[in-house]
C-alpha cells in the first residue's frame, strides 16, 4: 500500500494550456518539464496530469483514440519519458488521467467493433441489437456505421461505452451480464493499459467517470458490481505496483469501498465542498465564504463530517482549488479572500489538488467560445500566465490554444516578486503544512461551526480559526489551556480569557498546550 499519498499535494496540469515549449500555440511536455521548478517552489510534490494521449479532441482529450501513444501535439514518447524522470529527479510523483468507461469514436478497438461482420473486438463496446433499437434510459448513436445496431455512449456523441456488461439485465439481446466473457476482457484490457504507463514510470492515475462502468448498477453510492471491478483492479495495483494511487472522480465514500485510495469531493449542487466555497453556482445558496456573511459553517460542517466520516481510515478526501471543468474560485473572491479560502481547504482533512493558476489567481474567462467541446468549462482552461512577455510567457506563437490574458497582477513574475502575492502566501502555507504531522494524520473535529461565525476546528493538537468576513468576529473561547500562534493569514487571532478575537478575512492555527 503507497505511503506517499498521505503527505502528498497535487498540482494539477492541464497540458494545453501550461507551456508551450515548441511555439506551435500548444502545452507540450518540454514545456512542462522545464516549470517544473514551479510547481515545487509552491510545495506541491505530485502532479496529476490531464490526458496527454492520442486524440482527435473532441472532448479536451478525454476521448481517446490511442490508449497507448502519447498525442504528437504534447511532443514525442522521449519527451514524456523525460518529463516522468525530471519529475522524480525533483522529488515529483505524477499520476496521469485514466478514462476507462469510452474511447474516441476514432479509437481502432471501436472502429473494428464497428464492422459488420462480427470479430473479436465486435463486444468491446456496448452495441443494440438491431439498427432501430433506441434504448430507454441509455444515449444511443445511430447511422454512423454498417454494424447492425446502435452504440451507447458513455458522455459525448463521440465516446462509444466500453463494455464491462450490466448489473441488472433487462434486455438479453444485447446486455451482457457483467461477469460475461467480453464484459471481463474489457476489464483485463483496462489492466494492460494501467500496467503499460506505470511500467513507463507514472505513479498512479486519477480516473474519469469511475463509477460510470457497469450499466444498470444502481445509484452513485450503489454500484456494486463498479465496484468490484475497482477492488479487482486495487488488488493488481497492491501486488504488481504497490507504491501507485488510484483516485477517482465518483464523488462519494462509495468509492473507497470500491478501493480507491482517494475520492474528489467534487463541486456538485449540495456538496459540503460548494456549501464551503461555490455555493454561489446554485440559485438562492450561499457558501460559508459569500462575503456578506449569508453562508452556513453548520451545513457545511455537517456535511462534511459525514462524508469524511465515510472515509476516515480507508481512504482520503480529494480537496481541489478548483479543476478543469468547474468554474475558478477567481473573480467570485478576491486575492485576499483566496488566501484563506485555501489555507482553510488545505487543512481540512484530505489530500489538496491545486489547478494550475489557481496558485495566482487566475480569472475564470466569461463568454469564450467553445473549443474542443470544453463548452463552459472553457473558461478555466485559458493558458497559464507566466510573465507579461508575448502570450503571458505562455508561448512564442502567433495564435495560441486559446487567448491568453495579460495581466499586470495576476501572472506569476510579478506575484514572485510581489512579498504579499495570493503566491507567496500560498507558498508560505504549503512550507507550514509541511512542518505539522497533524495536518496528514486522520484526526480531525469540527468546534465551532454555526452561520458565517468563525469557523473553528481541531486537527490533533492544532486548532484553526477562520474568519471568512471583512468586519472582525468574536468565537467563543475554545481553547482550553494555554496555546501558542503557529502560523496565520491575514492579522492572527487573539484567544482573550472569554473568547477569541478574530481580524476579518483571516485564518490563524494555535498549537494547544497541554490541552
Ligand atoms: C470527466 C472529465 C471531463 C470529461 C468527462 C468525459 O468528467 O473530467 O473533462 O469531459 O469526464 O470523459
Amino acid at each position: 500500500m503507497s505511503t506517499w499519498l498521505k503527505s502528498a499535494v497535487f498540482y494539477e496540469i492541464y497540458p494545453n494550456s501550461f507551456k508551450d515549449g515548441n511555439g506551435d500555440g500548444y502545452g507540450d511536455f518540454k514545456g512542462m518539464t522545464e516549470k517544473l521548478d514551479h510547481i515545487k517552489s509552491l510545495g506541491a510534490n505530485a502532479v496529476w496530469l490531464n490526458p496527454h494521449y492520442d486524440s482527435p479532441f473532441m472532448d479536451g482529450g478525454y476521448d481517446v483514440r490511442d490508449y497507448f501513444k502519447v498525442s504528437e501535439r504534447f511532443g514525442t514518447e522521449a519527451d514524456f519519458d523525460e518529463f516522468i524522470k525530471s519529475a522524480h529527479a525533483k522529488g515529483i510523483k505524477v499520476i496521469l488521467d485514466l478514462v476507462p468507461g469510452h474511447t474516441s469514436e476514432q479509437n481502432a478497438d471501436f472502429l473494428r467493433s464497428a464492422e459488420s461482420t462480427p470479430n473479436e473486438l465486435s463486444d468491446r463496446f456496448i452495441w443494440t441489437k438491431g439498427e432501430w433499437d433506441f434504448p430507454q434510459g441509455f444515449k444511443a448513436i445511430s447511422g454512423r456505421h454498417d454494424r447492425k445496431g446502435n452504440y451507447v455512449v458513455n458522455f459525448f456523441s463521440t465516446q462509444p461505452s466500453l463494455n464491462y456488461g450490466f448489473n441488472r439485465v433487462d434486455d438479453p439481446s444485447w446486455q451482457m451480464p457483467h461477469d460475461s466473457p467480453a464484459a471481463l476482457a474489457t476489464r483485463e484490457w483496462l489492466k494492460s493499459v494501467m500496467r503499460f504507463w506505470l511500467d513507463r514510470g507514472a505513479d498512479g492515475f486519477r480516473v474519469d467517470m469511475a463509477d460510470s462502468l457497469v450499466k444498470n448498477d444502481g445509484d452513485r453510492n450503489e454500484k456494486p458490481k463498479t465496484s468490484e471491478i475497482w477492488r479487482d483492479v486495487r488488488k493488481m495495483l497492491d501486488d504488481e505496483y504497490p507504491d501507485t494511487v488510484i483516485v477517482s472522480e465518483w464523488s462519494d465514500p462509495q468509492a473507497v469501498c470500491a478501493g480507491f485510495h482517494a475520492d474528489f469531493m467534487l463541486d456538485h449542487h449540495g456538496n459540503p465542498y460548494n456549501l464551503l466555497v461555490r455555493g454561489e453556482e446554485e440559485p438562492g445558496v450561499y457558501s460559508y465564504f459569500d462575503a456578506e456573511g449569508r453562508g452556513d459553517a453548520a451545513t457545511v460542517a455537517a456535511g462534511f463530517s459525514e462524508w469524511y466520516g465515510a472515509v476516515k481510515g480507508s481512504g482520503y478526501l480529494g480537496i481541489i482549488s478548483c479543476n478543469h471543468d468547474t468554474p475558478r474560485l477567481a473573480p467570485y473572491y478576491t486575492q485576499e479572500q483566496l488566501k484563506v479560502i485555501y489555507a482553510t481547504l488545505f487543512t481540512l482533512p484530505g489530500v489538496p489538488f491545486v489547478y494550475y493558476g489557481d496558485e495566482i489567481g487566475m480569472k475564470y474567462v466569461k463568454d469564450l467560445p467553445s473549443v474542443e467541446c470544453g463548452f463552459a468549462r472553457t473558461g478555466s482552461r485559458t493558458p497559464m500566465q507566466w510573465n507579461l512577455e508575448k502570450n503571458a510567457g505562455f508561448s512564442d506563437a502567433e495564435k495560441t490554444f486559446l487567448p491568453t490574458e495579460q495581466d499586470k497582477q495576476v501572472n506569476v513574475a510579478s506575484q514572485e516578486k510581489d512579498k504579499k502575492s495570493l503566491l507567496n502566501a500560498l507558498k508560505s502555507f504549503f512550507a507550514f503544512r509541511k512542518t505539522r504531522r497533524e495536518f496528514t494524520e486522520p484526526d480531525f473535529e469540527f468546534v465551532h461551526a454555526k452561520g458565517a461565525e468563525p469557523l473553528v476546528y481541531k486537527r490533533g493538537n492544532l486548532l484553526c480559526v477562520v474568519n471568512p468576513l471583512k468586519v472582525k468576529q468574536i468565537a467563543p473561547r475554545v481553547i482550553p489551556q494555554k496555546s501558542k500562534t503557529l502560523f496565520a493569514v491575514g492579522k492572527e487571532a487573539k484567544p482573550t480569557k472569554t473568547n477569541i478575537t478574530v481580524p476579518p478575512l483571516s485564518f490563524t492555527v494555535f498549537e494547544v498546550i497541554g490541552g
